[in-house]
């Protein structure tokens, strides 16, 4: 009995002894010590007011922000926003804290639940029609509180952004996108951001959006004056310019291919009406389709666009190869009503020969025939003493299809030529 309770006595005297050696090291690495919300405040908590910015000296409290740009992605024409992939951080000095005992390391991180109780800058995002803050596996923030009393809060969002477009050079337009964030209750006598002086802005470079090109960033104060005071603001730019590779290939090159197709038109027969009018109609009716493709995903803007501009000459164009064959048609056709008198009906007293007087009708029909569709002037067969005036109406009519076909390409080039020039700028 006496041995086993000296037996027991040992265990116990043993785990004790742990304990203490466990608790000791506990305090030699204090840092560790679990940290309580109160032991960051004032001795008296009365003192700390967490609605009142930590202003030193009578200073507005200066908060320096950081961006991260992860992504910038969903750029909508239609409804003018986009969406941005951010790393957000606010770094601010509140004196008031006391810090953890005896600390050591550079930073510490504390509950992201304490910034209920404490001041905290009241940044939101102007210009943001939805923030989304991720959740999984854990809330996407952390706060850290380094040695100089100096808090840093970072937080990633995803932020879906409107953006102010403007097409009017549409698709050599570039388009400035802002991601705003201003104070929200806070003046500037009270509290002003500032760019962190370091790194203020990284975006990815990897960043690659479909039709634009992030050609430019950059950094900007947009304060604003309002009735109740001035109230901070800081902006991130993105400059997007359009890519106009996709219009070269969906829109351009199509479009001049279907204008030039209307003018194989002047190529044709004046006489083969079925073939120049269906020509003439499928090219527009093409290049409506076109139109309308090319502006799909804009919104429908009351002013006109350099892509509608374009647009509009084609189809000016196409038209125009369509009236060139009305032209043709009246000028071939004047003359046509009254032909050549048609020969007199022989006198039914000559009605004898009824083989013969077929044998006539027949070879003035294919005589007419012959010159209709063949256009050469049938000097061969016969000596006629100049061409009949449906001969010089055809040539006529011919004449109007040969000028049309220097006269529309040479102008289609200088049109062209001009548009290009005046959008090289922007190319
Ligand atoms: C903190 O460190 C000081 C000396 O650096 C020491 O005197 C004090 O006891 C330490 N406090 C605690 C709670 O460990
Ligand atoms: C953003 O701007 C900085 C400085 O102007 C530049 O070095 C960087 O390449 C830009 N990033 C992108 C993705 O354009
Ligand atoms: C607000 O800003 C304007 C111009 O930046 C300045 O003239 C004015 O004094 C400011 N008002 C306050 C209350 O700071």
């Amino acid at each position: 009995m006496s041995m086993d309770e000296a037996h027991g006595g040992g265990m116990v005297s043993a785990i004790l002894s742990s304990v203490v050696l466990l608790l000791l090291l506990g305090r030699t690495a204090d840092a560790q010590r679990s940290l309580e919300f109160f032991d960051l405040l004032p001795e008296d908590p009365k003192l700390y007011d967490k609605m009142r910015p930590p202003k030193k000296d009578g200073q507005a409290t200066v908060v320096y922000f950081h961006v991260t740009v992860m992504g910038l992605d969903s750029i909508d024409e239609n409804s003018m926003t986009y969406a941005a992939d951010i790393f957000f951080a606010q770094t601010w000095k509140d004196n008031r804290l006391r810090l953890p005992e005896n600390m050591t390391s550079e930073y510490r991180l504390l509950e992201v639940d304490w910034l209920k109780n404490m001041w905290r800058p009241d940044s939101f995002f102007k210009n943001a029609k939805s923030v989304t803050f991720q959740t999984m596996t854990i809330p996407n923030h952390y706060l850290w509180l380094y040695k100089d009393k100096t808090i840093l809060y970072m937080v990633k969002l995803t932020l879906k952004l409107s953006c102010a477009m403007n097409f009017l050079i549409y698709p050599h337009d570039t388009q400035e996108c802002k991601l705003q964030m201003e104070s929200l209750s806070h003046t500037t006598d009270e509290m002003i951001f500032q760019w962190d002086p370091d790194v203020p802005l990284v975006v990815d470079e990897n960043i690659e959006l479909p039709q634009l090109q992030l050609v430019k960033n950059y950094t900007a104060d947009c304060t604003q004056v309002y009735s109740t005071g001035n109230f901070t603001c800081l902006e991130v730019v993105f400059v997007l310019k359009r890519r106009l590779g996709y219009y070269l290939f969906h829109t351009y090159v199509p479009t001049c291919l279907i204008v030039i197709m209307s003018w194989v038109s002047f190529w044709i027969k004046p006489e083969a009406a079925p073939a120049r009018v269906t020509l003439g109609v499928t090219s527009l009716l093409t290049l409506s389709t076109q139109h309308a493709k090319s502006q799909a995903s804009l919104p429908p803007v009351s002013y006109l666009k350099a892509v509608d501009a374009f647009m509009s000459v084609c189809t000016v164009f196409v038209f125009m190869a369509l009236m060139e064959y009305c032209l043709v048609n009246i000028v071939l056709g004047d003359s046509d009503t009254p032909p050549k008198p048609a020969p007199p009906p022989p006198p039914p007293s000559s009605s004898g020969t009824d083989s013969a007087k077929l044998d006539k009708i027949f070879d003035i029909a294919t005589k007419e025939n012959a010159m209709l569709l063949s256009g050469r002037s049938q000097k061969s067969s016969g000596p006629p003493p100049g061409p009949t005036p449906a001969q010089r109406a055809r040539m006529r009519a011919l004449n109007i299809d040969r000028v049309s076909r220097v006269f529309f390409p040479f102008l289609f080039a200088v049109l062209n030529v001009t548009y290009w020039i005046m959008f090289a700028e922007y190319i």
